[in-house]
């Protein structure tokens, strides 16, 4: 029988790429090289399957390929709104993602961004690789104490979840949350969390805000200039879900004005660009979607989306459908 052709857009793990050269005829992409709209195009029209990352724009315009080939869109990451759902539907595409193999790591990132900001971890070690450092004194780079504090999440699904057990177990934080789905009454018990009916109490009442909502229309600048000045002056925001949930000109006045204490980034409005305001403020730690890059949860990803495809051409269910 004939191996499905897949077409991969970008370099993955090494033991994922072996894997998949043993079960489908693959296309890899060993110099990493992002492919246009174009060539996704060409991929559509020339594979059973496409695999695209969080980084492909797979817009409606790209699905609108004439001669669609492609059964199934095998995406590796867990975010979608990088994939125009409805054109993939109405083209008949099946569409997959990676959830849960990365919950972890993108809570420790998360939990990371929120030490190093109030610990001032990045101006520090500026510092000292600038050779500026003088000695320690008792004014030193004073930062904000973490343990026993509250910890505000936008969003309580997997990796908001898993942030709060490491704050709370952890740290002593205490966890407020609201979520339009909240999770069932154990897992919030277990944590002491406490919900709150809006996003404007969290951001009223926490000292650290943390967002874990997805991204696209939906959450489009749910940060903006007016609920970021419901923050507290000393409160913090750490954003490892998706750049444009903040409206990000908002927030540079925001840090600028000293409405807020500080900002831990992951992810950008319009990234791998980075405003040069944001790149030369001293009270913001900016990482470059680092989320989910432990070695261990990249491979894990890639084998979630092996395990998809397979599923697929065996004609079942894949079990991370989400269009
Ligand atoms: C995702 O998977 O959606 C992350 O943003 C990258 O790991």
């Amino acid at each position: 029988m004939n191996r499905p052709k897949v077409i991969v857009s970008r370099k993955w793990p090494e033991e994922v790429e072996g894997r998949m050269q043993e079960l489908f005829d693959v296309q890899l992409n060993k110099t990493d090289t992002p492919l246009t709209a174009v060539q996704m195009q060409a991929a559509l029209q020339g594979a059973d399957a496409f695999c695209p990352t969080v980084s492909d724009n797979v817009s409606a315009e790209v699905l609108s390929v004439d001669n669609l080939h492609a059964r199934i869109i095998g995406s590796y990451g867990v975010g979608f709104n990088h994939i125009d759902l409805e054109a993939a539907k109405s083209r008949g595409l099946v569409v997959t993602n990676t959830p849960q193999v990365l919950t972890d790591c993108t809570a420790d990132l998360a939990m990371t961004l929120l030490l190093m900001t109030a610990r001032r971890a990045g101006e520090g070690e500026r510092h000292v690789r600038n050779k500026e450092w003088r000695g320690w004194r008792p004014t030193h780079m004073m930062g904000a104490k973490v343990t026993g504090k509250t910890l505000g999440l936008i969003g309580m699904g997997r990796i908001a979840r898993a942030m709060a057990q490491r704050a709370f177990h952890g740290f002593g934080m205490k966890i407020i949350f609201t979520d339009p789905y909240p999770p069932p009454d154990e897992v919030v018990n277990a944590l002491q969390a406490q919900a709150r009916a809006s996003i404007d109490e969290v951001l009223q009442e926490a000292d650290f805000v943390s967002l874990h909502c997805p991204g696209g229309k939906e959450t489009w600048h749910l940060l903006n200039a007016e609920r970021l000045a419901l923050m507290k002056p000393g409160a913090f925001l750490i954003n490892s879900a998706r750049g444009d949930v903040i409206d990000q000109a908002a927030l540079i006045e925001a840090l600028d004005q000293g409405v807020i204490a500080g900002a831990g980034l992951d992810v950008y409005e319009g990234e791998p660009a980075v405003p040069e305001q944001l790149l030369s403020m001293q009270n913001v730690v900016l990482l470059p979607h680092l989320g989910s890059a432990s070695r261990e949860t990249r491979v894990a990803m890639g084998m979630r989306v092996v395990d998809n495809l397979q599923a697929f051409f065996k004609g079942e269910a894949p079990r991370d459908r989400v269009a």
